[in-house]
């Protein structure tokens, strides 16, 4: 499945309130909508200037609501959701966000280590709407670049 649009991804983004990774509730302390601000907020924090990085960790956990179950896909999933709207840069870094094998950048070890650390409760990493302008400037930025038909 592939987004076609901002709108298409924040609402994606906003379903994921109520869902969890992998072994389900538990494992993380908040779920997936707050898990997706968290790790973009770190990411802010560490790289001001990388707003791809940035986009990446809100967009890395998306796989679950895309392919229910299928654990080991959801990287691809969610990287190929994402791909066409948002970039190659940003699709290649949700999909290697998990594996352990392969070249690892530091690009990568920034995004894990923020996927790791955004699981907290008491966290305030603001609110999704916060996004918009810059998922909206990638978007345009990519389209102009040809990668979207
Ligand atoms: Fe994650």
């Amino acid at each position: 499945m592939e987004l076609r649009s901002v709108e298409e991804l924040m609402d994606l983004l906003y379903a994921c309130r109520g869902s969890w990774a992998d072994p389900g509730p538990g494992k993380g302390r908040v779920d997936l909508h707050q898990h997706a601000l968290q790790t973009a907020a770190l990411l802010r924090r560490r790289r001001p200037a990388d707003k791809e990085l940035q986009v990446a960790g809100l967009v890395h956990a998306i796989g679950p609501l895309l392919r229910p179950g299928d654990a080991t896909a959801h990287p691809v999933s969610a990287a190929d959701a994402v791909r066409g709207l948002l970039g190659e840069r940003v699709g290649r870094l949700v999909r290697e966000h998990h594996r352990s094998a392969g070249p690892v950048d530091d690009d990568l070890l920034c995004l894990r280590q923020a996927d790791e650390e955004g699981h907290s409760a008491g966290f305030d990493a603001g609110v999704l709407e916060d996004w918009r302008t810059v998922l909206e400037l990638l978007a345009a930025r990519n389209s102009r670049l040809g990668a979207v038909d």
